[in-house]
């Protein structure tokens, strides 16, 4: 692990905190492919603990920005809660990871799908899908769920990008009536007419959502396989 130091950190609604981290000496953070992960660490009475964390910061950022959702009684997540600019903190300088869009080249159709922190991810892959050449013939869905409003973790940045880049961003809360549609992420894909031929769905976040959002999907014809066109991260 390398030595790395908070340069920010604040909070992100309810139950969310945004993370940036660099190096002391300031030099960029290493490059990484949107999508990935890392590890981030702490060490307490000489033992480290870690855990992997997404990369949410935007390709060309010398730092490295996290959404960590705070869960309760959760070991490293609440220590990570309580740092502040200047502390230390440990990361893995070689970012890995299967939710990349390599790996959706074949298709037209790309659906990103999250909820809660599982956003986090979709920001630079979403950067990515707009400013890259590679992807102007192609179309993007952004469906984001989270129990309530202030936890939709970076909308305005999407609803700006989605805006300028031509693409489509839709958001569910489900505990609270707001401007989203209300309910589950999953219910957009009750009705929707999905080819699976062209498509390609990336799923991020609670594992009940993605394997119930996987379980619709091949029910509609989709690949479920290493290799397929359902690709996910499960956060736990
Ligand atoms: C590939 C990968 C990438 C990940 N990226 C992120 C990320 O970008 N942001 C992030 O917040 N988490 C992410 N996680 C989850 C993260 O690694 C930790 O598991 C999480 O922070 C909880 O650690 P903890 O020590 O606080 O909780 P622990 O004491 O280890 O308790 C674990 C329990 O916390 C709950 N939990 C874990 N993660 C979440 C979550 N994200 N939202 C709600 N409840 C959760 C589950 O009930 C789980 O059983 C990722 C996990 C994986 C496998
Ligand atoms: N967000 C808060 O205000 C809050 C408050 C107290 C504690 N916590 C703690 O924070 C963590 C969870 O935080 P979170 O809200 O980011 O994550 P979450 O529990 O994964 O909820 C995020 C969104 O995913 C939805 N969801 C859950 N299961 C789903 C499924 N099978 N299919 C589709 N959507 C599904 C939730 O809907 P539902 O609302 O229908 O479940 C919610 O809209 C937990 O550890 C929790 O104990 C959060």
């Amino acid at each position: 692990m390398n030595q790395g130091i908070v340069l920010e950190i604040a909070n992100s609604g309810k139950t969310g905190i945004i993370l940036r981290v660099g190096n002391p000496d300031n030099s960029a953070m290493p490059n990484f492919i949107p999508g990935q992960y890392t590890a981030l660490g702490l060490e307490s009475e000489g033992v480290e603990s870690t855990r992997a964390y997404s990369i949410c910061s935007l390709p060309g950022e010398p730092f490295w920005e996290f959404l960590i959702t705070v869960v309760q009684g959760g070991k490293v997540s609440s220590s990570l809660a309580k740092l502040r600019p200047g502390d230390t903190i440990f990361y893995k300088p070689t970012p890995k990871g299967n939710l990349i869009l390599q790996r959706s080249k074949d298709y037209k159709n790309l659906i990103f799908v999250a909820t809660g922190s599982g956003i986090g991810p979709f920001r630079p892959m979403s950067y990515q899908f707009v400013s890259d050449d590679d992807f102007r013939e192609k179309k993007l869905i952004v469906l984001q769920g989270a129990r309530f409003f202030s936890d939709l973790h970076y909308r305005e940045w999407f609803e700006e990008t989605a805006s300028k880049g031509g693409f489509d961003y839709i958001t569910y809360t489900s505990r609270e009536h707001s401007s989203s549609r209300f309910g589950r992420v999953t219910d957009w894909f009750k009705n929707a007419e999905l080819d699976p031929s062209a498509t390609a769905v990336y799923l991020c976040g609670n594992p009940d959502m993605v394997n119930e959002i996987k379980e619709i999907l091949v029910s509609k014809g989709f690949d479920s396989s290493k290799g397929g066109n359902i690709i996910t991260e499960s956060y736990w």
